[in-house]
Parts: C-alpha cells; structure tokens; sequence
C-alpha cells in the first residue's frame, strides 16, 4: 500500500478524533444530575485523551508527506446520557477495530513506532469502551 492510501487511512481516524472531543466535551457540558456526576467526569477527562490521539495522528501525516483535511462530524449530541454511552459505546468499539487495522497496515510496511503506537491507542479507546459500560452498570 502506498503512502497516500496510509496518510488517508490516518486522516479518516483524526476526522473521527476531532468529533469524538468535540462531542465529548458537549455532552460534559451538557449533563446535569448528581446521579450522572461520574459521567460527567468521564467525559471531560477524556477530552484529553483524544485530543492527544489528535494530534499524534496529525503530526504522522505531516511526518508522511501529507497535511492533514478537517472534515470532523459536528451533529448535536444526544441529551439523555444512557444514550450518549451506548452510542459511545459503539463508536469506541470502532476506533479500536480502527487503529488495529492502522497497526497492521504500519506493521506491514515496517513503521514500528507508528505500529505501536496505533496499538497503544487502540488499547486507550478499549479502556474508554470498558469505563463506559461500567457507568452504565453493564
Ligand atoms: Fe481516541
Ligand atoms: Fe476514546
């Protein structure tokens, strides 16, 4: 695979990074009700996580010859929490299939920093997915 199939790969993953912060730190703001404090914690400190994930997917695809294209998803979150976590549930579930397939793909063209790094961050969103259904008493 070429390195501009690679650098689209990264661009789609950093597209879906910028509407999980975006939403992340909407629906933080948005709940209300001591019963969902805990959420509410969850989601903003997890702002960081994926602004982290950001950016280290930005710089790759400059580092690739590439420049990263903003396209982010900016729908209004849902405003009842079970949904907001089940919805989240699922998209966690995808960027972890997501970043094995990036691992895979930099594994197979020899990029191990890249590889091991699309693992780590598969392993942070499969915590996320974990601490997620744990608030929703799964
Ligand atoms: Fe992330
Ligand atoms: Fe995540």
């Amino acid at each position: 695979m070429s390195n501009q199939a690679l650098i689209e790969k990264l661009n789609a993953q950093l597209n879906r990074e910028i509407s999980t912060f975006l939403r992340y730190m909407l629906q933080g703001a948005k709940i209300r009700g001591a019963q969902w404090e805990a959420v509410r914690d969850m989601y903003l400190s997890e702002v960081a996580d994926e602004v982290g994930h950001a950016q280290y997917l930005a710089n790759q695809i400059e580092i690739l010859g590439g420049s990263p294209t903003l396209d982010p998803d900016l729908a209004a979150p849902p405003s009842d929490v079970r949904e907001m976590l089940q919805r989240d549930i699922e998209q966690e579930g995808a960027d972890v299939r997501n970043y094995t397939e990036l691992a895979e793909l930099a594994g197979s063209q020899g990029r191990m920093a890249l590889k091991l790094k699309m693992e780590e961050q598969a392993g942070d969103e499969d915590e996320h997915r974990q601490e997620m259904g744990r608030l929703l008493g799964r």
